[in-house]
């Protein structure tokens, strides 16, 4: 039996699904039921092991000693991915840290499938880098380095959104002209493309089927970024004006608001310069604050509350409480709805609008369309599907698998 496995190794969450010839995609439960593992990966310093997914992040919130990542992703493309972190009084790159979560995805799909993966494809976003083909090119190339060195063979590549569109094309009993999105945690990716039953059972190069593909570097963690900035980082002194009447300098609230970037800046080097930044505050309690989340490597449990008020926020339409008194007691911020679209609006502009593009590259009116699919954490947002319905207005979004669409279908697209 020849296994297929794919991979979507996601910036947030990862996902797998496997298929023997001709078979259906079948999802892989990555962390007991659940087919979505978070892209984290936990060193635990006082037992020395690693932990993966909501486990690691379990670790991390209950105050265990040791090192958090998350968003890896975000990484490849940049010469960050190649330096050496000490994890466990042992150096490792950024690289070999995502070689290590491929590595442990690949044994609990080999555990469950009892069998070797014959081929894996890992999933790409249409640009992992925006403008820079280069640098794009590497970061594939990183990412496959990092799985050979992970002990994957014959490792191939697919389009997310491609991927994506696949696996919608299961549920389709008739063809469909469809506009497929696939937002998540680091980008936003779309393709127009030519779906239905009977293209599904020719199989074969389905490159003419596809009509576009764009994609732009904007995704979940940019939404938490800039909520972060705005909500959660003056209370630490972003934007605070010091008593030379100057703003505390910002790049330490900008790497504390980046999931990918917080943990740089708890090294001793980047201690020391926080605290200098002491004579910049005319309010202590502030820096003091700041201190504290430094000190006591509080920036994920920060971002992780930002994050939650996000996904809050937008499910209920209710006004989301951050209670920060692991940071100062009494201390809190705040998300409402209205405040929550005001701000992302800029950054879910230049997401519709690349959806347009696309849908202009494939030589089309948005009204053609028999459908804009859904996928990916971030397609939930509401501010995002308000923007994407008045863009595509009488076009029926329709709601997919948000987590395991991608994994699905590029296992399908292996036949190809
Ligand atoms: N209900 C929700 N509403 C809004 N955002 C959500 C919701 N659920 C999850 N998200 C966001 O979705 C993002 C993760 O989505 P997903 O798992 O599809 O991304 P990913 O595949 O890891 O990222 P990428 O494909 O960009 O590499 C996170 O930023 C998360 O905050
Ligand atoms: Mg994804």
């Amino acid at each position: 039996m020849a296994l297929t496995l794919g991979i979507d190794f996601g910036t947030s969450n990862s996902a797998a699904a496997w298929r023997a010839d001709g078979g259906p995609a079948r999802p892989l439960a990555l962390e007991g039921d659940a087919h979505a593992l978070p892209t984290a990966i936990f060193f635990n310093a006082e037992e020395r092991k690693t932990h993966f997914g909501r486990d690691a992040v379990t670790q991390y919130l209950a105050g265990t000693e040791g090192r958090l990542m998350r968003s890896l992703k975000s990484l490849l493309g940049s010469a960050l991915l190649l330096e050496t972190t000490e994890v466990n009084g042992q150096g490792m790159s950024y690289q070999d840290i995502i070689g290590t979560f491929l590595k442990e995805v690949v044994a609990r799909a080999r555990a469950q499938t009892g069998a070797e993966p014959e081929r894996v494809v890992l999933g790409r976003p249409v640009h992992f880098v925006d403008d820079d083909p280069q640098r794009d090119a590497l970061a594939q190339q990183m990412l496959l380095q990092a799985a050979q060195a992970a002990g994957l063979r014959h490792v191939g590549f697919q389009l997310e959104p491609i991927a994506a569109a696949f696996d919608y094309e299961q549920r389709l009993d008739r063809e469909q002209l469809v506009l497929v999105t696939d937002i998540g945690g680091g980008t936003s990716d779309f393709t127009v493309v030519r779906l239905g039953p009977q293209r599904a059972r020719r199989g074969g190069d389905r490159g003419s089927d596809i009509l576009a593909t764009r994609g732009v570097h904007i995704g979940g963690t940019d939404f938490d970024q800039k909520l972060s900035l705005e909500q959660a980082m003056p209370l630490l002194g972003f934007r605070h004006v010091g008593p030379q009447q100057r703003e505390v300098p910002s790049p330490v609230f900008f790497d504390l608001a980046t999931w990918h970037l917080i943990h740089w800046r708890y090294g001793p080097r980047a201690l020391r310069e926080a605290q200098a930044l002491r004579v910049n505050y005319s309010d202590l309690t502030l820096h003091r604050r700041l201190m504290t989340v430094l000190e006591q490597r509080l920036g994920h449990h920060l971002a992780n509350d930002v994050e939650q008020a996000k996904i809050g926020c937008s499910r209920d339409g209710h006004t989301a409480l951050l209670a920060l008194d692991y940071i100062e007691r009494g201390l809190s911020a705040s998300l409402d709805a209205p405040t929550l679209t005001h701000h992302l609006a800029p950054l879910l502009q230049r997401v519709v609008q690349c959806a347009l593009d696309c849908v202009q590259e494939a030589g089309l009116q948005p009204g053609e369309l028999d459908a804009v699919y859904l996928t990916g954490g971030s397609s939930a947002l509401t501010p995002f599907q308000q923007a994407l319905q008045q863009a595509f207005a009488g076009t029926p979004l329709v709601e997919g698998d948000l987590f395991g669409g991608v994994a699905a279908g590029l296992v399908y697209g292996a036949r190809a």
